[in-house]
């Protein structure tokens, strides 16, 4: 299944007519909001409601919190007249914007049975019908601010869509009958060629984002860093590299590990990576498309930081640094730097220099984070299309291991 939705950046390029930019928008608008459904439709509604973990969000909130960000940055202060859909919903569905008011407690949204599904499709019904109105109706002067909300609101909902596929993963993977999300998912075929190492040019270069499109406020500002003597590998760490890793006692050597990786593989008894386990002796994996064994051939995921560290280090090399990452990935360097897995890099999500949270509630969107967590680049094959960028920074904290999450290996010359 290939995933589809294609977004106009017309932020930074020529201004279009207002009428073109209306229709612009209003394409782009529906075409995020039909792929969120589409993500959704072969799950029940009981499927949608579990929440397998405190990280992890059940499908139906996703598909209301999405529609909560746009009534409240988008609709609420720019429709005059907006109705809002129903009065309890700001508190379930505000996912962390203290500035936005009161919320219900994260770990506890698998308990919201109600609103239920039909509740649910009727509030992003209200709200897409208002967006549409607000897309009709706004003038030249308003025009550019509410086109920028309404990008954030789509760059947003697309992250969700990512976030749809890794939650309900997690959940099936701790059902003992093994559902499939699409029985007849494929994986992405990792690129083919030599399993060799690249130089990085060394210098210095400049990292974050150009202005050019849209981005995140954490991409920028824009900024040199000095690159050093530094390989980097064409390709992805392989579960047969994997394999070896594990075979060569990987995870029963503490000499391998960080203090807080090795007290973190202990007490979550990690002997793999996530989702694997062994069937009839052999190692299987949970995957979208249920359990299948493991791919030798296929690039290693759902692993956490601790893991990537300690299995950089049983090889001799280091994860590279995200200045590193974006040098390589930004000359064609790397294969498969987009849509298999969100590599990690050795880099702790800090500030760029310069660095300014925006004003407002929705400056709470990235910058209240940088702190304990770790920086992973690329993208992965549950992120919508036309959503990664060579200066996307994604960031989990470094026991995570539901995303597909995957390594890529450097090496100090
Ligand atoms: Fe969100």
């Amino acid at each position: 299944m290939a995933w589809s939705a294609t977004l106009p950046l017309t932020q930074g390029s020529a201004r279009p007519s207002l009428e073109k930019a209306r229709a612009t928008w209003r394409a782009a608008f529906l075409g995020v909001r039909a792929e969120t459904e589409r993500r959704a439709a072969p799950l029940s509604a009981e499927d949608q409601i579990v929440q397998s973990m405190a990280d992890a969000s059940p499908t139906k909130w996703h598909r209301a919190h999405v529609t909560w960000f746009f009534e409240t940055f988008l609709l609420r202060p720019h429709l005059p007249g907006y109705e809002i859909f129903d009065e309890r919903f700001p508190f379930l569905f505000n996912s962390y914007y203290v500035a936005a008011g009161p919320r219900h407690a994260r770990p506890q949204r698998g308990l919201i049975t109600r609103p239920d599904s039909e509740d649910v499709l009727a509030y992003r019904a209200h709200v897409d019908a208002a967006v549409t109105r607000l897309l009709d109706s706004v003038t030249d002067e308003d025009a550019d601010r509410v086109f920028t909300i309404l990008e954030i609101g789509l760059h947003h909902e697309q992250q969700h869509q990512e976030l749809i596929l890794t939650d309900i993963l997690h959940a099936f993977a701790q059902n003992p009958t093994d559902p499939a999300y699409d029985a007849d998912w494929q994986p992405p075929k990792p690129a083919g060629g030599p399993r060799s190492q690249v130089a990085v040019p060394k210098g210095i270069h400049a990292i974050g984002h150009d202005t050019r499109g849209f981005s995140f406020d954490n991409e920028s500002p824009l900024h040199d860093e000095l690159i050093a003597d530094v390989r980097i590998a064409r390709h992805l760490v392989s579960n047969a590299d994997w394999l070896a890793f594990m075979e060569a006692g990987g995870y029963e050597t503490p000499s391998l590990w960080l203090s807080d990786g090795w007290a973190a593989a202990q007490n979550e008894g990690w002997e793999a990576p996530g989702y694997w386990r062994k069937k009839d002796g052999a190692w299987h994996v949970m995957t979208l498309g249920g359990l299948r064994p493991v791919d030798p051939a296929a690039p290693a995921m759902h692993v956490s930081y601790y893991e990537a560290d300690a299995f950089a280090r049983f090889a001799g090399r280091h994860l590279p640094s995200e200045a590193e990452w974006e040098t390589a990935a930004r000359a064609g360097l790397i294969a498969d730097a987009f849509g298999i897995a969100w590599q990690w890099t050795r880099s702790a999500y800090l500030p760029y220099p310069g660095y300014r949270a925006p004003e407002g509630a929705l400056g709470e969107y990235n910058g209240k984070f940088m702190v304990n967590q770790m920086v992973l680049r690329g993208s992965s094959l549950a992120t919508p299309e036309g959503h990664e960028r060579v200066s996307y920074r994604n960031f989990f904290y470094p026991a995570a291991r539901w995303q597909f999450s995957g390594v890529r290996l450097a090496e100090f010359v």
